[in-house]
């Protein structure tokens, strides 16, 4: 599957990281643009090891290359996944004012009827965040809050960000290598062990 993914700088760095990662480790070839506040967010929240897996990414854009390929709805692709999605990007959208690389290509997945998932973890929403989120469902975008479930019974860091990357990588019919369809059986069976 093609896909683009798109990391903006919304907290929630290792969302992004993850997805591009599984992506690769099933044997997708992702296409990459990040923004200068995503690098910001990267250094911040994962530190230097964030290159090391952006570099197994053979194509990947510059944001301000409104030239490349995926500013045009020409362009071949199975949908777009932008996480984390901040509001700043999230208005962009929904305004349809396309100031970059990443706005452009996701106005390119509204246009064309293309799968557009946006991955948000700002908390709380103000009347605006609400009325872009709306307008951009209506426009076909899917609206993802990076809000991790327990029913899982997470015990690390990495099972609440798998939690989310499955969930997003779900809309494309994407199974996650470790991450299992809801078995409430297994479920009591892990709460027991948990337990004891
Ligand atoms: C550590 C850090 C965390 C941030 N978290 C968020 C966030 O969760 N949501 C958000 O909308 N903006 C967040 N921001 C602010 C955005 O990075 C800022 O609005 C930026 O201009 C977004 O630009 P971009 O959408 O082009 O990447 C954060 C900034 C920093 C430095």
């Amino acid at each position: 599957m093609k896909l683009i993914v798109a990391m903006t700088g919304g907290s929630g760095a290792q969302y992004g990281l993850h997805i591009i990662k599984t992506l690769l480790d099933l044997g997708h070839e992702p296409e990459i643009v990040i923004s200068p506040a995503a690098i910001k967010v990267l250094e911040l929240e994962v530190g230097n090891s964030y290159r090391s897996i952006l570099s197994n990414v053979e194509v990947q854009y510059d944001v301000n290359d409104i030239a490349a390929p995926i500013a045009s709805g020409t362009h071949r692709n199975d949908g777009m996944i932008i996480a984390p999605c901040s509001m700043k990007t999230i208005a962009a959208i929904a305004s349809g004012y396309t100031q970059n690389l990443i706005h452009r290509a996701a106005d390119c997945m509204l246009k064309e009827g293309r799968k557009l998932v946006l991955l948000f973890r700002e908390t709380p929403l103000n009347l605006i965040h609400l009325k872009n989120l709306t307008l951009l469902k209506e426009a076909g975008a899917t609206i993802m809050p990076a809000a991790p479930g327990f029913y899982y019974h997470p015990k690390t860091v990495n099972d609440l960000v798998d939690f989310i990357v499955a969930k997003v990588l779900s809309q494309f019919g994407i199974p996650h290598p470790r991450f299992a369809p809801w078995d409430p059986e297994k479920a009591k069976e892990d709460l027991l062990e948990d337990n004891s």
